[in-house]
């Protein structure tokens, strides 16, 4: 194993997490999401896989990819399914309506390509992560080139913009896609789908963290705190 997998085991993610399992049928392309509570979505499919089940999985970062393989789940990409059957992912606010706000692991272009491309989307949470309203941080994935031409129509949104830095080295975080993310702080979101629009629409941007174009053909499951089981929101 040449990554870490040691984690904390939050009980309300990991039953969230082993819940949406339930819904991967034999046969299924499986769209695998970034984050700390899909991992027990993939432990769990792991142990279907031992026991018979066949599917293919479609990671949506470095992450996932290394973490799938050590679990011994079979992977392919987007060129070889171009319309996996499910998605499975985590996010970092969940309103009403299911509008998302991801990005905080930075893996939200390739989540946004497969969330799309999939039949389903299955959002995994825990009850943390649920809000009447979406506010507060959204990450915007930039190409460098822009990356202060962006930061100014962020700004100009009435939003403030902070170039996302690394823990574990000096200077920017790099995502999988060679791109800097800026961690935007909106004061409020009136309209989430209009802002998603704009912010998809300015150059330099390469995708925003607003995933509101997919409520259609999402089911958000909810981990209890306790551990004890989830419910669909
Ligand atoms: C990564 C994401 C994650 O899905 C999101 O941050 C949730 O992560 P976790 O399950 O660890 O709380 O959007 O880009």
């Amino acid at each position: 194993m040449i990554f870490s997998m040691k984690r904390r085991v939050d009980p309300g993610k990991r039953a969230a997490g082993r819940s949406a399992v339930e819904m991967v049928e034999d046969g299924m392309v499986v769209g695998l999401g970034t984050g700390s509570t899909v991992f027990f979505a993939m432990e769990r499919l792991a142990e279907r896989i031992e026991g018979g089940l066949s599917i293919t999985g479609i990671p949506t970062s470095y992450q996932a990819e290394n973490r799938a393989r050590t679990l011994g789940i079979p992977l392919a990409t987007l060129q070889d399914h171009p319309s996996p059957d499910i998605a499975i992912d985590g996010a970092d606010l969940v309103d009403s309506h299911k509008r998302l706000i991801k990005g905080r692991g930075g893996a939200l272009t390739r989540e946004k390509c497969v969330a799309h491309a999939a039949e389903r989307l299955v959002i995994v949470v825990d009850q943390g992560k649920c809000a009447q309203k979406l506010a507060g941080v959204v990450p915007i994935e930039v190409l460098p080139f822009a990356v202060l031409p962006v930061l100014r129509c962020i700004e100009d949104l009435g939003a403030q913009p902070v170039l996302r830095e690394g823990s574990v080295r000096d200077g920017p975080v790099i995502t999988d896609n060679g791109n800097f993310i800026l961690d935007c702080t909106f004061p409020a979101i009136k309209d989430p789908e209009k802002l998603e629009i704009i912010l998809d629409a300015t150059p330099g941007v390469i995708s925003s963290g607003l995933f509101t174009r997919f409520t259609g053909k999402t089911v958000v499951i909810v981990g209890k705190a306790d551990g004890s089981g989830a419910f669909n929101l």
